[in-house]
């Protein structure tokens, strides 16, 4: 496909490299806001450091504290009254995906006097696209989302249960400040969950782009193979900093735009999973743990030779006397083992999720992303009977 690819956020990376905050943030003004989550960042000793790192530039600040994880659209207006309020200049978000996503669409908002639930994409279409913004500045304690350096974010909303996103060039961070330092302290659970939320960000593409991708491909199955491997030593000691760096870039490097460079990726493991994680709350990672191979078996019927290759190239298994879809299948099999081996749930059920709802789950994922006839997009579109049936499947 022909494509246009521009990513202008700056990264820096590297074990240390949270000293340079303050240096950095001092180029976009004197006055910073940082938006942080529950506190961890607090208890980690990262936020002193940071503070520390601003005080010696003379960066003046004011917090934003308490972004849920899944974050609230009323988190996003009350960060911008912030920012209003204060006159801040430009935007710190100090935390995993969630303060991330919150930042971004924080300071879009504070150029817009509206709801800026306007801003997120609802029913095919927002209500108002942004016209400027605060410049934000990333520093991701969570390898996951990839959201450091890429243009999206995603933001609930509280009353109408719905979970949608944000895609606007004008989201680009300015800077990335990546230290793989501040991720040593995420606890197990969370590290696996991060992993899987990268890998499935490669895989959306993956599995559901045009074919003749060969480049991208390869591009594709090299971030797998090292999340998994690399991942899986992060998992084992927390303190191992060379896992902990080479997740980190695998997060960035899984969704700043690269790997799906012509792939015209779509996300229904996504779609799915935010309709789940908008009601329960579920922790976005582990919802893809579940939705994942339950999708992909799905899938693979419709595409084998696909799952097939994913199965041969990333976890080397032999196509010997075997059909691409017994051989796909068993590459999911292979995924499904490396998830549960980090500490994955892989079942709704291991989460506390029965089928009550699933009509429900099924229509608000087809809501964002769907075609003339209300499928859910991805490859196969697929009808609310089809993303019911993955449901079940995933009990
Ligand atoms: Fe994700």
């Amino acid at each position: 496909m022909n494509f246009e690819f521009q990513n202008p956020t700056k990264i820096i990376f590297g074990a240390g490299s949270l000293v340079q905050l303050g240096e950095v943030v001092s180029e976009y003004g004197k006055k910073a806001m940082i938006v942080i989550g529950g506190g961890s960042v607090k208890r980690t000793g990262v936020f002193d450091k940071a503070v520390e790192s601003l005080k010696a530039e003379g960066v003046h600040y004011v917090e934003c504290a308490d972004v849920e994880p899944n974050p609230r659209i009323t988190s996003v207006v009350r960060g911008a009254q912030i920012a209003k309020d204060e006159k801040c200049d430009v935007i710190i978000a100090l935390g995993g995906g969630s303060t991330m996503d919150a930042a971004k669409v924080i300071g879009a908002a504070a150029f817009y006097d509206g709801n800026p639930w306007n801003m997120i994409l609802h029913g095919q279409e927002a209500i108002y696209v942004p016209t400027k913004t605060l410049p934000v500045i990333t520093v991701p304690t969570l390898a996951a989302t990839g959201s450091e350096a890429n243009c999206g974010a995603v933001i609930t909303n509280d009353d109408t249960k719905i979970k949608s996103f944000i895609q606007n060039p004008l989201l680009f961070p300015k800077v990335a400040i990546v230290d793989p330092e501040l991720t040593v302290s995420v606890p197990q659970d969370h590290t696996a969950y991060g992993v899987c939320d990268i890998i499935t960000h490669v895989m959306e593409g993956y599995f559901n782009g045009v074919d003749g991708t060969p480049i991208q491909d390869r591009f594709a199955e090299g971030v797998i193979i090292n999340a998994i491997e690399y991942g899986r030593k992060a998992v084992v000691d927390g303190n191992d900093l060379e896992a902990r760096g080479l997740v980190q870039w695998a997060s960035i490097v899984a969704l700043n735009g690269w790997v799906q460079a012509g792939v015209h990726m779509l996300a229904p493991m996504h779609m799915i999973e935010h309709a789940l994680s908008a009601h329960h709350d579920l922790t976005h990672g582990a919802g893809l743990a579940i939705i994942g191979p339950a999708w992909m078996r799905f899938a693979a019927r419709h595409r084998p030779e696909r799952f097939a290759q994913f199965a041969q190239r990333v976890f080397n298994l032999s196509p010997k006397g075997k059909d691409a879809l017994t051989l796909g299948m068993e590459g999911i099999e292979a995924y499904e083992a490396f998830l549960r081996e980090i500490g994955c749930p892989t079942k709704l059920t291991e989460v506390g999720i029965g089928d009550e709802l699933f009509e429900q789950y099924a229509k608000d994922a087809a809501l964002v992303v769907r075609d003339e006839e209300g499928r859910l997009l991805g490859r196969p579109p697929m009808t609310t009977k089809d993303i019911v049936e993955v449901l079940k499947s995933a009990l």
